[in-house]
């Protein structure tokens, strides 16, 4: 008897491209310092892509594998203990390396797109220009567990730090990072924004000071003009 798949559907994947190629899903994360409205407007991204007619697999970062959450529970935790920069940059890419390789890679190859509240550019933006960690130490920790890759797009929601401040302390929870100072969360911003700007066709940077219909409707672009280019790629 045929064992079982080992992940999901790596097999699968296999056999489709002997056959029918599967083509591989779009890979979309949300960016932007505590309180810019990523898990807010998640569910309407995924809603847009979902009625385009795909299927979507959701996650976030740290966290969104039951090994992965356990990590992200000692990252924001409250404990007595100080954790080190290195430790936090460390524990960080420990929990994407088993996104990664248990979640995304399997979703994309099967075909589905996955949208991720978060991902490696946190850790440019935290660890990098929050925290101070020279960036070539980042990226190599990127390159090595990424490998090849990469997020087709990057929604940067950009709204002012004392706006997106504003909006955690209406919602009341804080965690470890929420904790820390406005300067830190002005320099994880700018850093960000750095990023979009050395990458400007991956990333979209959306004005997230706005209402939500306002930074609702632009999501909606931006995603109507990734669909565009999938569907014009299918048809060519
Ligand atoms: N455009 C907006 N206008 C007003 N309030 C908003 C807007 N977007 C989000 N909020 C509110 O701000 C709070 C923070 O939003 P949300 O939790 O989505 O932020 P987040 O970016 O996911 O933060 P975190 O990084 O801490 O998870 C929530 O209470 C949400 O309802
Ligand atoms: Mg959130």
């Amino acid at each position: 008897m045929r064992p079982p798949c080992r992940s999901i559907c790596g097999g699968c994947a296999k056999i489709a491209d002997k056959g029918t190629a599967l083509a591989r899903g779009k890979f979309i994360t949300i960016e932007g310092i505590e309180g810019v409205g990523k898990s807010t407007q998640m569910s309407r991204l995924v809603t847009a892509v979902e009625t385009a007619g795909y299927e979507v697999v959701t996650t976030r970062e740290p966290g969104g594998t039951p090994t992965a959450e356990l990590i992200r529970d000692v990252v924001l935790g409250h404990a007595e203990e100080p954790i080190s920069d290195i430790a936090e940059l460390l524990l960080m890419f420990a929990s994407r390396s088993i996104l990664v390789e248990n979640v995304i890679r399997p979703a994309l190859e099967a075909g589905k797109w996955v949208v991720s509240d978060r991902f490696v550019d946190a850790s440019r933006a935290y660890q990098g220009g929050g925290r101070g960690i020279p960036m070539d130490r980042v990226n190599d920790l990127a390159d090595w567990v990424l490998r090849d890759l990469a997020p087709d797009l990057t929604v940067l929601l950009d709204a002012p730090v004392d706006v997106a401040m504003a909006r955690t302390d209406r919602r009341g929870d804080h965690d470890r990072l929420d904790s820390e100072k406005a300067e830190f969360y002005t320099r994880v911003r700018q850093s960000y924004l750095d990023l979009a700007s050395g990458e400007p066709d991956r990333f979209a940077v959306i004005d997230a000071a706005g209402t939500l219909e306002e930074v609702s409707a632009a999501i909606d672009g931006v995603i109507d003009s990734l669909m565009g280019e999938s569907e014009s790629r299918k048809s060519s």
